[in-house]
């Protein structure tokens, strides 16, 4: 770690007044949730985002929410590490120090908010919240198993050939009478981000004073133009991560390590 510039950007980040923190897998690599990209990019023998997709859920459902259900389960059992530890103490403080801090996280994983981290914009949804695919609701539902049919389902062995579980005793809607099949309320490669959502992030956007980019790639969009025009209005952006990313070359800072090290040390008191 280059010690001038952490000592640099600790003192920028004391005076900033609005603080915007991005955030992709690679914080949550260290709770042991996988990221998408290298080994841990695969289930059983799909490569994980190949299940994220409409496509694959309109093909089998069954084989979709086994996938998800392994998914809860591998999140519910973690816990949060000392950079989203971090980053709740640090928006807690700022709260009486006159600073404003957002968080925008693409990760689905709710580890933020078990931090205790207020607010969280949610940019690809949750892994705990569901939505029905007929009348539309969204229900948050933290049940493990989501329901009695995916009992002990979703192992990752890529032995496991068949996934047949009759659409009728998937996950289905509470809501009245409905019963409709639901889905997890996630946003699935190919589909679009919720517009209110986006709204928040353009306001974060265009009026921090500081930016901070934490164990993302750079490469799956939108998310990865947040953190570029940024810099281009030229605010500082710190970038956190194991290596260089496309998008380092527009970044003031580039903190390289495991974000649990690096992080807890801008965010040291
Ligand atoms: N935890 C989750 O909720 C989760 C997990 C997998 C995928 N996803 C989804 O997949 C998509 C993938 O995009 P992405 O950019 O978030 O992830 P990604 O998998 O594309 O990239 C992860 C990045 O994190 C870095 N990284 C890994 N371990 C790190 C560590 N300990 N410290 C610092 N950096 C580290 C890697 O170098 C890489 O650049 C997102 O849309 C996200 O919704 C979410
Ligand atoms: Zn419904």
């Amino acid at each position: 770690m280059n010690m001038q510039n952490m000592v640099r950007f600790r003192d920028a980040l004391s005076n900033a007044k609005n603080v915007l923190i991005l955030t992709g897998s690679g914080i949550s690599a260290e709770s042991g949730i996988p990221t998408f990209r290298g080994a841990g990019g695969f289930w059983r023998k799909y490569q994980a985002p190949s299940l994220a997709t409409p496509e694959a859920f309109a093909t089998n459902p069954s084989l979709v929410w086994e996938f998800y259900e392994y998914r809860r389960k591998v999140a519910s059992e973690a816990k949060p590490n000392k950079a989203h530890e971090k980053i709740a103490a640090f928006q807690a403080r700022s709260f009486h120090e006159d600073r404003n801090v957002t968080i925008v996280t693409q990760n689905i994983d709710e580890l933020h908010q078990r931090a205790g981290t207020k607010d969280v914009i949610e940019l690809h949804g949750s892994l705990f919240k569901t939505r029905c695919t007929v009348c539309h609701d969204i229900d948050v539902n933290k049940n493990i198993p989501i329901c009695p049919a995916l009992e002990g389902k979703g192992l990752p062995d890529p032995n496991i050939m068949v996934s047949d579980i009759p659409i009728e005793d998937l996950p289905r809607c509470r809501k009245g009478n409905c019963k409709g099949l639901l889905r997890p309320h996630i946003v699935w490669f190919g589909e679009n981000l919720d517009e209110h959502v986006l709204d928040k992030v353009h306001l974060a956007v265009e009026h921090c004073d500081i930016c901070m980019v934490i164990g993302t790639s750079s490469i799956v969009y939108p998310a990865a133009m947040f953190a570029p025009q940024v810099a281009q209005r030229g605010i500082p952006v710190a970038e956190f991560n194991l290596e260089a990313t496309p998008a380092t070359k527009h970044f003031k800072y580039h903190f390289q390590g495991p974000c649990t090290i690096t992080v807890a040390e801008a965010l040291e008191l």
